[in-house]
């Protein structure tokens, strides 16, 4: 063949960079594009990864001829996907320490073609709102909300009021305290936010909510009781928990 003619590139994720969620089955992309038609009993692949940590590459797949390799347990390169360019790398069952970077390495003898993608695995906070009456004043209230269950560890939770005389959304900056983050074993992060209202002092109708913004998330996850002049009661998507047992036995004006 005329070597000149022979070009071999590969293709990953555009920007560098593939964000997938914990546990899923994930599909590192690599596309192959070959001047030929691609023989794949005449070509070899191998996958690499280096974690963010230790500095040091190690061999997760690798296929060539009739032989194939899973370094990593369940790795996998479709050969019938391959046939047609696709060696992207699936990987069931993602964990957080997998992150890292990916390479994927082909040769199409004499040719080389290699190319590099970060892998980044988050974890969505799952949100609560609790009410907390132990110990306060009269006519106080402290509110919960608490995220778990979340990676990376960065998170912004904030608190927002809708009265009826001004119906567009205010942040609230005071009596706000949100405590430190707790690291679970699964390597995924927890926190409350906590904010204190004097129940005389606000309208009835007011509707406030817990915002939770997040890496993992495309829109912020938002939790929301509303105040009612009898007792603060619940909107439908939070009187499935523990909160709304609580606002409804422990309080009383
Ligand atoms: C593919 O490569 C193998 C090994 O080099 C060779 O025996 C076979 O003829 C090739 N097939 C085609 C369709 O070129
Ligand atoms: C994090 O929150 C979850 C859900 O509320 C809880 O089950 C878990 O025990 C919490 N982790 C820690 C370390 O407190
Ligand atoms: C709540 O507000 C009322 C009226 O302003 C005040 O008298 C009372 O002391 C406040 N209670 C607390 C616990 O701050
Ligand atoms: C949290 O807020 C800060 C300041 O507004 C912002 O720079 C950061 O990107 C936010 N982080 C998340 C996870 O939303």
């Amino acid at each position: 063949a005329d070597l000149g003619s022979m070009d071999l590139k590969v293709e990953m994720m555009a920007g560098g960079t593939q964000i997938t969620p914990l546990n899923d089955n994930v599909t590192i992309f690599c596309n192959i594009f070959y001047s030929q038609p691609l023989n794949i009993t005449s070509m070899g692949i191998t996958w690499f990864w280096k974690s963010l940590t230790f500095d040091k590459e190690v061999k997760v797949f690798e296929f060539f001829g009739d032989h194939q390799e899973a370094f990593r347990p369940g790795a996998i390169v479709s050969p019938w996907r391959l046939k047609s360019g696709d060696a992207s790398l699936r990987l069931p069952g993602i964990q957080l320490e997998e992150a890292g970077e990916y390479r994927c390495e082909v040769v199409v003898t004499p040719l080389k073609a290699q190319g590099t993608v970060q892998l980044e695995v988050v974890a969505s906070p799952a949100s609560r709102l609790l009410l907390d009456q132990v110990g306060m004043k009269e006519n106080e209230d402290k509110y919960m909300c608490e995220s778990s269950g979340f990676y990376p560890e960065a998170i912004n939770i904030t608190w927002e009021k809708q009265t009826q005389k001004f119906p567009h959304p205010i942040e609230i900056s005071e009596d706000v305290i949100t405590g430190p983050t707790i690291k679970n074993m699964d390597g995924t992060f927890n926190v409350t936010s906590c904010l204190k209202l004097n129940s005389s002092q606000e309208d009835p109708g007011t509707v406030y909510q817990c915002v939770v913004r997040h890496a993992s998330l495309h829109t912020p996850l938002r939790s929301n009781f509303t105040l009612t002049a009898a007792r603060h009661s619940l909107s439908e998507t939070e009187k499935t928990d523990n909160f709304s047992a609580a606002a409804h036995h422990h309080h009383h004006h």
